[in-house]
């Protein structure tokens, strides 16, 4: 698969590159390094075809200066990857479940507080916030609790299946059997998922480096922002990880993806270590 995109893409001069690598980083913290050249022929050689530009150079000069919304919103499509499923890293939704959410809800208790604030900052198709809704489902002390779920995305295509709430199976594959049983219907080798749990989760489209559609939150107990900061330089993530820090409430947690770190990023949390789990708590 990889040989017939190669060969089908449009090649890119090293300064074009270099000038669309840099409009794209600007506008979502995505950074692509000098050897993936390739990377980008490949992802923007269609949009070059089916909208009939000459060449890199006519497409860079559009997005400057003429595009919409709709056409910036078709580059963040074709350069994001959206590589999930759900129950991904099992072992950060253990220590999810059994010992952050109780620490949080007597924790809230004591503030006077009722409820459990939860966001998927980079949720792609939607599989991570709706296995932590799932998760949320299947607790009992959580019925009396006011259950918020907000899930984000700064691409729109995803945001559209996420909300459509229909998997494959490679999607629904670390889905425990019980789970697939109550909460999905089975129709012609697709998952549909069930109303009560796509109702618990608002999606909305927020591009983490940008400081005004962050701060839409706040007092958010829990965030999980997991295998996005992997695209992003260090400028970037220490951008988005103090974003994220101001939307936390104190002592909220925050979730990255198992193979990412805030070492060298950030001193504001304190990584704790459950089950072997890091998870990083504001301090
Ligand atoms: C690999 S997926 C991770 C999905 C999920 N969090 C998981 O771990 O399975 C990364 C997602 O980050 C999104 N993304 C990339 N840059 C972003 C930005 N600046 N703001 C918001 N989302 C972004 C992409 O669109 C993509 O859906």
């Amino acid at each position: 698969m990889m040989t017939t995109v190669a060969t089908s893409s449009i090649a890119m001069n090293d300064e074009i590159f270099r000038q669309l690598r840099d409009f794209i980083y600007e506008k979502t913290g995505i950074f692509v390094p000098d050897n993936k050249k390739y990377f980008l022929e490949n992802r923007l050689s269609r949009i070059i075809k089916e909208r009939n530009f000459r060449n890199y150079e006519d497409y860079l000069y559009f997005l400057k200066y003429n595009a919409t919304k709709t056409d910036i919103a078709k580059l963040f499509d074709a350069i994001t990857t959206n590589e999930t499923f759900f129950f991904r890293e099992p072992q950060q939704f253990e220590v999810f479940s059994n010992n952050l959410i109780p620490q949080i809800i007597k924790e809230n208790a004591q503030m006077g507080r009722k409820d459990l604030k939860i966001w998927s900052a980079a949720c792609s198709s939607g599989e991570e916030p709706y296995t932590i809704a799932m998760i949320l489902l299947e607790k009992p002390e959580l019925v009396s609790i006011r259950k918020e779920i907000y899930a984000s995305d700064i691409s729109e295509s995803v945001l559209m299946s996420a909300r459509r709430g229909i998997y494959g199976n490679y999607a629904v594959r670390n889905i425990p059997p019980a789970y697939i049983a109550k909460y999905f219907k089975d129709s012609g080798g697709l998952y549909n998922l069930s109303e009560s749990v796509k109702s618990m989760v608002k999606f909305l489209n927020i591009n983490l480096i940008d400081e005004k559609e962050v701060k839409q939150f706040k007092g958010i107990d829990v965030v999980f922002c997991r295998n996005v900061l992997i695209y992003f330089d260090d400028k970037a993530k220490k951008k988005v990880v103090s974003l994220i820090y101001d939307v936390l409430r104190p002592k909220g947690y925050l979730f990255v993806g198992t193979s990412e770190s805030l070492h060298n990023i950030t001193r504001a949390f304190r990584p704790v270590v459950i089950n072997k789990v890091v998870v990083y708590q504001k301090l």
